[in-house]
Formats: structure tokens, C-alpha cells, sequence
């Protein structure tokens, strides 16, 4: 098997720029997935990251999750879980306008430690569009601008905790999806595993490793690229031992950003009769959101109806 892509950053600052720009076309064009080492995001703001999301879990949420899921969910159940999912999980909205200061039961340090990491993912997401620019042949900033609409993107954080479950083979982590939006900026556990892609009908781990950022790309990178770079689905298998951390996120277009194929994308004829629909962002997301767990394709062809007869779906 092809090994899972690893770019170090470091790299392309010197003679290895050419090849490892390569390897990142490669990770979005066969895997729509890639982790990066050498980011530039301090370790030991991770591992600050890390306790602290740790020591939050055990303080606030795991009492909780215990009474809400882990009580309920396996209770009587002998078929596979097909409405739920083994995970603990809040939410921080960093832009437009951070919600971290409203956000209950954080502490101070921790507040202030996830608005840093925040702004460094923010830093290294619009990076990473301006090198995807690049081996797409798109001018420098396209991408950025892309998402911006009028009140720039909305960039967000998704604080999950994946504790040990007693039968992984009853219920998901989380079950299998391609994200929605942009592109996602992935910390997760260096130890506890469970995190698969879909790559050519198998289930392919993706490697915990410290210090790593896994990167993967959404449905709206699919379609602004005419489907040369594809959102790929993934999905995350509880672990009978251990508590996986997982802190995604998730840098997207803003609510009213318009997307759709890069004019120099869409070269030729038969890709103009097969092309992606265009569509405001935030539509796509209320359309998603009841959609999450079935294939992208229906929710494409939605889009495209929406857009050939936008007052009779309206
Ligand atoms: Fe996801």
C-alpha cells in the first residue's frame, strides 16, 4: 500500500520546494488528505492545547457524556448504530467574531490558550490555499478571496473527545462523511488512533503522529476546483482503549461567499455540460446540515436545481 502523505513544511523553504509541492498536488488530487510536520505552530502551545483539553474533558464533559451516552446508547442494542455517534464534542467560532468568551465552562487559560492556537491555524489555512493556488495554476490569493464573501470566512473549532468504548463494532466514533466546507486543520491524539479515509474502497488509517497537523479538504475545495481536488470520505472507530482527542478545524467560506469552478478550471467542453453548481455558501450548509452522513453527489444535484430554479426551491 502507498503510504499515507507526510509533507515537512521546512522543505518548502529549499532545493525540495519543486518536489514537495508535488507531493502535496499528489495528497489532494489521490487522497484529499495529508499531514504536515515542520507547520510552524509552536509544540509546546500544542501540547498546552492538549492538557488543557484533557483536563477539560475529565472536569466538565465526562460526567456528562456518561449519563447522556455511554448509559443510553449501547443499552439493549444488538444491530449496529446507524443515528449516533460515540463522541463528546463543543464548539468555538473563531471568525467572523469569536464566541470563545460565551463559550460556558472554560477557564481562562484555556480560553486564551484556543484563541492562540486558533490565530496560528488561521495563519498556516491561508498558506496552505495560497500553495493549493499554486498547483492549481490559480493566481495567488484566489482561494482566500474565494471564501471571503463580505465579512470574510468563518473559521471554527470543533473540540471532540472519543472515550474508550465497550463495543466499537455496535456504534461509530463518527460515522462516515466528507466535510462541508473549506479546509481542515486537524490536531488530533498522537496515541489513540481511529481516524480512516476512503482511498479506493479501503479503509486506510491515518497515522497518529505528535506534533502533526492532518489537513483534508471539503466539498467546497471540490467544487472551486471542478472536482480536480476531491473531499473524500472519512469516518472515526471508537477505540476500546484510551480517550482520542480530536480538534478540528475548520476554515470555510464565508456565509455569503458565492462558490463555484474556477473559470480556469473549466477548460474544456465536456467539463462545462458536467460542471459543479454555484451556489452561497450558507445555503449549502442548511442543506447539509440534515445531509452530513449521505453522499456529497445528491447534495451537489441540489444545489444544481437550486441554481437552474431558484424560486421554485426557493
Ligand atoms: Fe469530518
Amino acid at each position: 500500500m502507498e503510504n499515507f502523505p507526510v509533507i515537512n513544511m521546512e522543505k518548502l523553504n529549499g532545493e525540495e520546494r519543486k518536489a514537495t509541492m508535488e507531493i502535496i498536488n499528489d495528497a489532494c488530487e489521490n487522497w484529499g488528505f495529508f499531514e504536515l510536520v515542520n507547520h510552524g505552530i509552536p509544540h509546546d502551545l500544542m501540547n498546552t492545547v492538549e492538557r488543557l483539553t484533557k483536563e477539560h474533558y475529565k472536569k466538565c464533559l465526562e460526567q456528562r457524556f456518561k449519563e447522556l451516552v455511554a448509559s443510553n446508547a449501547l443499552e439493549g442494542v444488538k444491530a449496529e448504530i446507524t443515528d449516533m455517534d460515540w463522541e463528546s464534542t463543543f464548539f468555538l467560532r473563531h471568525l467572523p467574531v469569536s464566541n470563545i468568551s460565551e463559550v460556558p465552562d472554560l477557564n481562562d487559560e484555556y480560553r486564551r490558550v484556543m484563541k492562540e492556537f486558533a490565530k496560528r491555524l488561521e495563519t498556516l489555512a491561508e498558506e496552505l490555499l495560497d500553495l493549493l493556488c499554486e498547483n492549481l495554476g490559480l493566481e495567488k490569493g484566489y482561494l482566500k478571496k474565494a471564501f471571503y464573501g463580505s465579512k470574510g470566512p468563518n473559521f471554527g473549532t470543533k473540540v471532540s473527545s472519543y472515550p474508550p468504548c465497550p463495543q466499537p463494532d455496535l456504534i461509530k466514533g463518527l460515522r462516515a462523511h466528507t466535510d462541508a466546507g473549506g479546509l481542515i486543520l486537524l490536531f488530533q491524539d498522537d496515541k489513540v488512533s481511529g481516524l480512516q479515509l476512503l482511498k479506493d474502497d479501503q479503509w486506510i488509517d491515518v497515522p497518529p503522529m505528535q506534533h502533526s497537523i492532518v489537513i483534508n479538504l471539503g466539498d467546497q475545495l471540490e467544487v472551486i476546483t471542478n472536482g480536480r481536488y476531491k473531499s473524500i470520505l472519512h469516518r472515526v472507530i471508537a477505540q476500546k482503549d484510551g480517550n482520542r482527542m480530536s480538534i478540528a478545524s475548520f476554515y470555510n467560506p464565508g456565509s455569503d461567499a458565492v462558490i463555484y469552478p474556477a473559470a480556469a478550471l473549466v477548460e474544456k467542453e465536456e467539463e462545462k455540460k458536467q460542471m459543479y453548481p454555484k451556489f452561497m455558501f450558507d445555503d449549502y450548509m442548511k442543506l447539509y446540515a440534515g445531509l452530513k452522513f449521505q453522499a456529497k453527489e445528491p447534495r451537489f444535484e441540489a444545489m444544481k436545481a437550486m441554481e437552474a430554479n431558484p424560486i421554485a426551491t426557493a
